[in-house]
């Protein structure tokens, strides 16, 4: 069976102050055993969050990371095996607002995808189509594509050690949450496209739903049956809500 997961996404929000007050708060929750619990701080706090939660079952996880796996020149990056050695599990991989501020192209995201699994990270794959994508009805292409891209290059064995996480692009921060079936419909497009090539990563693979998830709306996402879990932003830097969330997911 597969564990939930509830992931926080902090983005680039966060004080010294406002860090320590959420590490602690988070590390006060009381969590359920059967599922699983991460949060993404800035990398400048990646730190503090480490050690603020080690006695917590909480694992902490970077927003973002480089296209080779070990350190060297490259100004301004962090290699997946820095994060490693640091104590960092998993990273973020192809969040929306890196595929459409930053730019980065499947390509990029692709070798960070590999980079970071050669350090030992587990990538969390983040796909979605934008509002004008869904309105054209290209949701599914365009996740397919996304995924495509990994599963070309690296074959889909690839996602036997990392999670999926499902953002539709006009759910991210707008207070608009896709309805538990239009959700439910693109974690099964995607559980299938895997099930065709593998049966057993597909049935393996956590598949989170990411896009103004809240307390209030976790219950009835995490109940469909292809949704095993959330990556959660906004809703992410309140301890309570957050651990609200938790619980949600594991009911
Ligand atoms: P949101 O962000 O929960 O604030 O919509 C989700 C995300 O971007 O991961």
């Amino acid at each position: 069976m597969r564990r939930p997961m509830v992931a926080g996404n902090w983005k680039m929000h966060g004080t010294r102050a406002s860090v320590a007050e959420l590490t602690q708060g988070l590390s006060q929750l009381s969590l359920s055993s059967g599922i699983e619990v991460a949060v993404f701080p800035p990398a400048l706090f990646i730190n503090t969050v480490i050690d603020g939660l080690a006695k917590t079952k909480i694992v902490v996880g970077a927003q973002n990371s480089a296209v080779q796996s070990e350190q060297g020149a490259l100004t301004g990056e962090v290699a997946p095996s820095q994060l490693a050695e640091v104590g960092c599990k998993l990273v973020l991989i192809g969040h929306s607002e890196r595929r459409q501020v930053i730019g980065e192209s499947d390509e990029v995201l692709n070798r960070k995808f590999a980079a970071a699994q050669a350090a030992g990270l587990k990538p969390v794959l983040c796909v979605g189509e934008t509002l004008e994508e869904r309105e054209a009805g290209k949701t599914l292409e365009v996740v397919g594509r996304q995924l495509s891209s990994i599963i070309d290059a690296f074959g889909v064995s690839a996602f036997a050690n990392a999670v999926i996480a499902y953002e539709p692009v006009w759910a991210i921060g707008t207070g608009l949450t896709a309805s538990p079936q239009q959700a439910q419909d693109v974690h099964a497009a995607i559980r299938q496209q895997l099930a065709a090539q593998d049966a057993e990563v597909a049935e393996g693979v956590q598949l989170l739903y990411g896009g103004s998830v809240k307390a209030a709306n976790a219950a009835e996402l995490f109940g469909m049956p292809d949704i095993d879990g959330g990556l959660i932003g906004g809703a992410s830097l309140n301890a309570d809500e957050f651990g609200a969330i938790c619980r949600a997911a594991g009911n």
